[in-house]
């Protein structure tokens, strides 16, 4: 396993002991992630889940859902701007939960264990406290700042300090309903009045929002690539797609990367044309399949995309105003998200990220419930070519809906050949989730780099807005001669001030080996 922190992998070596699969394992970490990951792990969120299992793809969406009094325009003041942070912190950014509807599907369909082992960590970690890390108290104290005065997150979370035996007695109660009477425990009867009457006068979200939230079993976006299907995510994530896009694209354009070193100057280049048209798309037809028809075969077809890589100019940024959606517009967007990779004996594997999407989500925490809410609303597009958290724009496939998934950027991933699993991957950053993976991947199998160093190398984004901008990570800032290369081809360098958190398992020969990040605390085991 390659999990976010060592709780969590404690709680999936106890249900390994137990005799669980790796579904056990997951809904085991996601719950336990709630407890002792409360900046991004939760039960007041959302997520994905791919897994594989007995030798068949699958793929659960469990994103939030806009609550079913959310309009278009409800982030928009009179004169139609979006009104600042309006999407982001409090009450009214809040997403309908589909955290605990995910892990009881999840477990229920392909779980070994009792509901109530799976739980059972948690419980304890919420019941019996466990001990805060620095990285943990920094988190707390920059989101603090954004929800002072706002929220009532300091009530809950003011003491969340370094060395702190944290307990959270409130939330143990929750998840002791949850353990006794499955999703049910979360989504009616008192955890759900208590959701309800913290949003009474402040959110949206209402006890029928919560009675009638349901994680959805999809299709997973499959691709063959390098000799590899890579199973991944499809909308209302658009990472999935971005993915394979990436990575067909990059496959075409072999002749142009032949002799170009890992991170060059005109690597970052050639790779960020590539991203140029990737993004062109997403922010034209990607959204919620269940309310707009997102094209996802045109979009994935290797014809297409030869087509759409013979645009790549090798000498020069091509003008950004010139990319645009590739199918034609005639057919119809600091943080905190949290992934892990787990693999069983058996040969099954999940790939699991979930979010509150920013550090802590709205910074609304469930009075007498303990539960951190996401502010997922962000994710929707609140006015078409205004972008979000994390720069994007998005247009009416995006848009507010009462009951539509934002889009995600999020792509749990697995890789197989032959039917056997090789790769299990994923990572939190928003808009850069995709072009990370992609960017693991291509160390790994094009650059032939040993598993931890694929993980460590420099990580780069480029997403057509703003214009020739590439960002770099706080972790390892792009500086000095390759700064001025990449300056001298046309870009703009800039700094994000999050980092990923890539979290890997790869098998090679039937062994497993696994990584996570060093820019994250998580932690790899492997339970004999
Ligand atoms: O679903 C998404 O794409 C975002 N809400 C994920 C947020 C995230 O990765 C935050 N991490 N830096």
């Amino acid at each position: 396993m390659a999990v976010p922190d060592r709780y969590s992998a404690d709680a999936a070596e106890q249900i390994f002991k137990e005799g669980g699969n790796a579904i056990d394992a997951a809904v085991a970490i996601a719950f336990a992630l709630a407890v002792t990951y409360p900046d991004a792990g939760n039960i007041g969120g959302g997520g994905f889940m791919t897994l594989y299992v007995d030798g068949k793809p699958y793929f659960l969406d469990y994103r939030e859902s806009a609550p079913l009094a959310a309009t278009r325009n409800m982030y928009l003041d009179d004169k139609g701007e979006v009104i600042k942070g309006m999407s982001l912190v409090g009450y009214r950014a809040v997403g309908v939960p589909g955290t605990v509807d995910g892990m009881w599907q999840a477990q229920r369909r392909f779980g070994k264990l009792k509901w109530k082992q799976v739980l059972a960590p948690a419980i304890h970690y919420a019941r019996d406290g466990f001990v805060v890390s620095a990285k943990l108290q920094k988190r707390r104290d920059d989101a603090a700042k954004d929800f002072a005065g706002k929220t009532n997150f300091d009530t809950y979370f003011g003491d969340l300090k370094e060395g702190v035996n944290f307990r959270q007695p409130d939330l143990a109660a929750v998840l002791e309903r949850i353990s006794d009477q499955g999703a049910k425990g979360f989504y009616t009867g008192k955890t759900a009045d208590l959701i309800a009457a913290s949003m009474r006068g402040h959110g949206l979200i209402t006890k029928a929002d919560l009675a009638q939230y349901k994680a959805v079993w999809r299709e997973p976006v499959q691709a063959q690539w390098n000799g590899y299907r890579v199973i991944t995510a499809p909308p209302p994530s658009s990472g999935g797609v971005g993915l394979v896009q990436l990575l067909k694209m990059k496959a075409d354009l072999a002749s142009d990367f032949k002799g170009v070193p890992l991170n060059s100057a005109q690597y970052v280049h050639l790779i960020a044309e590539i991203e140029k048209r990737v993004f062109a798309d997403r922010a034209q037809y990607l959204g919620d399949p269940d309310f707009y028809k997102v094209p996802v075969a045109q979009l994935i077809d290797d014809a297409y995309l030869a087509k759409r890589a013979a645009e790549v100019n090798p000498g020069a940024p091509s003008d950004t105003k010139s990319v645009l959606a590739g199918l034609g517009t005639s057919m119809p967007e600091k943080a905190e998200t949290t992934h892990y990779s787990v693999v069983d004996k058996w040969g099954n594997a999940v790939s699991n990220t979930y979010t509150l999407n920013g550090a802590f989500g709205s910074g609304v925490v469930v009075d007498r419930a303990g539960i951190v809410l996401n502010d997922e609303m962000d994710d929707f597009s609140s006015k078409p070519g205004t972008a979000n958290m994390f720069g994007v724009v998005g247009s009416d496939a995006n848009a507010i809906e009462p009951n539509k998934r934002p889009l995600s950027s999020m792509a749990p991933t697995i890789l197989t050949r032959d039917g056997k699993v090789v790769l299990v991957i994923g990572t939190p950053g928003g808009s850069r989730i995709f072009t990370s993976i992609f960017q693991v991947i291509n160390n790994i199998y094009d650059y032939d780099m040993p598993l931890p160093d694929a993980v460590a190398a420099m990580r780069f984004h480029h997403q057509l807005l703003p214009e020739n901008t590439i960002f770099w990570e706080p972790y390892k800032p792009i500086a000095g001669e390759l700064a001025q290369q990449i300056e001298a081809k046309g870009y703009k360098l800039e700094g994000q001030s999050f980092n990923g958190d890539i979290q890997v398992i790869r098998i090679d020969g039937g062994k497993p080996d696994a990584a996570a990040d060093p820019r994250g605390r998580g932690v790899t085991r492997v339970v004999q």
